[in-house]
């Protein structure tokens, strides 16, 4: 394979030979790697002259924003051989983590495009989104308008024994009603979505349900003052109601033994996973046997209308030994407890609708969050502006059409032709004549915004189904009946074409397994990971190895374990066992007790993913004269890939999550630019210096 031989240099050489298929398979996997990093990161720059010879400081704008970040974050009288984290991260605690950062920026463009209208004429649907974004914003309204509507919904479904008039329903048509109409699921959840495995088909698929608080923990040292917590809480929401406070007191306490005996038969995702069960197909009627409790077939009926459902129709149930223990729990409390049921799934309901209430309900939430964030040593849910809140909402409602809004703002017309150029013939795949599984040759990449997007189909967007108002409660349900409905409707037209399924403001590449495509969404492809105007060596460094990373990701899936049975995993094994011993010379930062192997996948594909894309870096500067730098930061173009390669990694590392499949963001900037020798030889770092052992893995 060409590509390599050029210019490796013998301290390059990788580690020794493995022969086999294993090997061939690694190269394979570099080749198309580089490939598409070079195609990817090159089809963004198409279009863009670049001029000149010789790195020329960038004075641009978008230069000038980017270089401030990078002198705010770093601590440049760190030595970047000992510390390169400190000299690149040293102030992170003050300005965040990047993709936060990036994350922010995007609401806040989506914000600017909803909140200035008006220089072009709007057309039906975006009028709508446009309203519903409004009347969110509305909060005089909102509060005038109190309790009174979230009552009224109330009696929609029945009434309850606390407060107001009660006409009662009977269960199932109560339970029903919820789910096609609230969107809540108070006992399970019930969604749709294609299986993991072929021939992919949409299928019902039934889960556990969401709680408020997670009350199962009996051993948790503080569970009676959650508990008492969260009594305050059920409180606070009847009196906003205006329920009869000498009642209250028993039906929270029925929500909370229900929510409580519902946690204890819950089996953890991972025991589920443990036992291979992630999922089992069963027909309707066969669940109503198990479940006998709930109508299954009226209830999903009305849910996913128009879809026709009969008896003989098969879900996939996550976990059907929770369904059936709580169907066993609500036949014995529905002889004895119907009215207290009924208050649970209203308590539920609340919480569901939330962001359509009163500032009075919010708070109710807010404080219930922080107290069981002080209980339970858990961040509490975090706290966000008004207008950040309505912007997500917004998204999630008309996604089609905020979607086609958000590319006419952040991608330029030229861009965007070199992108819809790009995607058609981004077949990877064709570029290569390697004998490797067919698996990894077909693998496409897609950047930027979607098809979709590009050409807005006006049938998706024009939102006939949503009624603004009168109240900002009644337009959110509206919105949520809407969506239900797009859904569904999606998902019944025949499954030709690739539908994108991250919005193009997200930020999570996205793997698509039944198309096997792999999309980076528009809003990643954004400063300060990526500009057009950018040198070179940000875009690749920044950008160019978060795609590697991901596409790495994939072929871990497919490589590892039980994923391809035929493969020799032995050198593979090996490698990363000599990735061990490379990241463990690292101290590991206070206060965490690292468990190496449980990095270890994450920590290969870091490794992968500086090497690759400092290649593809390497062999675009080849063909491509006329690399830019950032002025006053005294870094070589080099220099600068490393630099963006670690502003990708920084945040605080005190923030590390012990949950996080990965390692701490020192050691995952330290552990790969010590695995590099380029990085020494750019940054002439002395023998001995932390980042620059003695010995190396180069597993890419
Ligand atoms: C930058 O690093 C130096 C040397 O480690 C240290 O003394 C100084 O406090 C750091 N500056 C900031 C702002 O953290
Ligand atoms: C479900 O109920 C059965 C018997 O009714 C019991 O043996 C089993 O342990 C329960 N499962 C869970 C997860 O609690
Ligand atoms: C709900 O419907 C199912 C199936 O028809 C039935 O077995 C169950 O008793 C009903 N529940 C109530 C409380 O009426």
């Amino acid at each position: 394979i060409s590509w390599f031989s050029a210019q490796r240099s013998p301290e390059e050489e990788p580690i020794p030979a493995q022969d086999g298929w294993w090997q061939k398979t690694l190269r394979a996997l570099k080749t198309l790697l580089l490939f598409s990093i070079i195609l990817g990161v090159s089809l963004l720059l198409w279009g863009y002259v670049f001029q000149g010879c010789g790195p020329s400081p960038c004075k641009t704008p978008v230069c000038q924003d980017l270089l401030d970040l990078y002198l705010a974050s770093g601590n440049s009288s760190v030595a970047p051989c000992t510390d390169f984290f400190s000299f690149a991260c040293g102030n992170t605690n003050r300005i965040g983590s990047p993709f936060q950062a990036l994350a922010e920026e995007n609401k806040r463009r989506v914000r600017r495009i909803l909140e200035t209208p008006g220089s072009w004429h709007l057309a039906p649907g975006e009028e709508k989104a446009f309203g519903f974004y409004n009347s969110c914003m509305n909060t005089g309204a909102i509060e005038a308008a109190g309790a009174g509507p979230l009552r009224q919904v109330i009696e929609e479904l029945g009434g309850w024994p606390i407060s107001g008039n009660r006409t009662p329903l009977d269960f199932n048509q109560t339970l029903s009603l919820l789910m096609s109409q609230y969107g809540h699921f108070p006992f399970f959840r019930a969604y749709l979505q294609p299986l993991p495995t072929p021939p992919y088909l949409p299928v019902i698929q039934i889960d556990q349900p969401e709680f408020d608080v997670l009350l199962k923990q009996k051993q948790e040292p503080n569970y009676a003052q959650i508990l008492r917590e969260y009594l305050t809480y059920l409180n606070r929401l009847v009196t906003l109601l205006g329920g009869d406070p000498s009642q209250v007191q028993e039906h929270a306490s029925f929500s909370i033994f229900i929510n409580s005996q519902l946690n204890q038969i819950l089996r953890p995702g991972e025991q589920q996973r443990a036992q291979g069960k992630v999922f089992e197909m069963v027909t309707i009627d066969q669940l109503q046997r198990v479940a006998p409790a709930i109508d299954w077939l009226s209830c999903l009926q009305a849910t996913f209308a128009p879809m026709s459902l009969s008896p003989s129709y098969r879900v996939a149930v996550h976990d059907l030994e929770y369904l059936k223990n709580m169907s066993q729990l609500l036949e014995k409390e529905l002889l004895k407890h119907r009215d207290f049921l009924q208050s649970h799934m209203i308590f539920g309901l609340v919480r569901t609708l939330s962001p359509a209430l009163d500032s009075q309900f919010q708070e109710a939430r807010r404080l219930l969050s922080q107290k069981v964030g002080e209980l339970t040593g858990r961040p509490p849910m975090p706290v966000h502006p008004r207008w950040m809140m309505c912007v997500e909402k917004t998204e999630a409602f008309f996604e089609p059409t905020l979607a086609t809004l958000f590319i006419r703002e952040t991608f330029r017309p030229s861009t965007q032709s070199a992108v819809r150029e790009g995607s058609s013939s981004a077949d990877v795949a064709r570029l290569l004549s390697l004998h490797v599984p067919s698996q990894l040759t077909q693998l496409q990449v897609k950047m930027g915004p979607s098809e979709w997007a590009l050409k807005p189909d006006p049938a998706r967007q024009d939102y006939e189904d949503v009624q603004l108002g009168p109240s900002f409660l009644q337009t959110f349900l509206s919105c949520i009946r809407s969506r239900q409905a797009r859904v569904i409707q999606g998902f019944l037209q025949p499954f030709s074409n690739h539908r994108w399924q991250v919005p193009p403001w997200g930020l999570k590449a996205y793997y698509s397994i039944p198309d096997h495509v792999m999309v980076f969404p528009a809003g990643l492809l954004q400063p300060p990971f990526f500009h057009p105007g950018y040198p070179r060596a940000v875009n690749f460094g920044a950008a160019g190895s978060i795609m590697a990373r991901e596409l790495l990701h994939i072929f871990n899936q497919i490589l590892l374990p039980g994923g391809c049975p035929a493969c020799d995993t032995h050198a593979l094994q090996k490698a990363l066992l000599c990735l061990e011993r490379l990241y463990s010379a690292f101290p590991s930062p206070k206060g965490t007790s690292l468990d190496a192997s449980s990095t270890l996948l994450g920590d290969a594909a870091d490794t992968g993913a500086l090497a690759i894309a400092l290649k593809a870096y390497k062999k675009r500067l080849v063909l491509f004269r006329g690399e830019t730098i950032l002025p006053s930061l005294d870094l070589s173009p080099r220099q600068l890939f490393f630099r963006s390669y670690a502003q990708v990694m920084c945040r605080d590392p005190s923030t590390q999550d012990p949950q996080d499949i990965h390692s701490p963001p020192t050691l995952r900037v330290h552990g790969p630019l010590s695995d590099s020798p380029a990085f020494t030889r750019h940054f002439r770092c002395p023998e001995g210096a932390l980042l620059n052992p003695s010995s190396r893995c180069q597993l890419w």
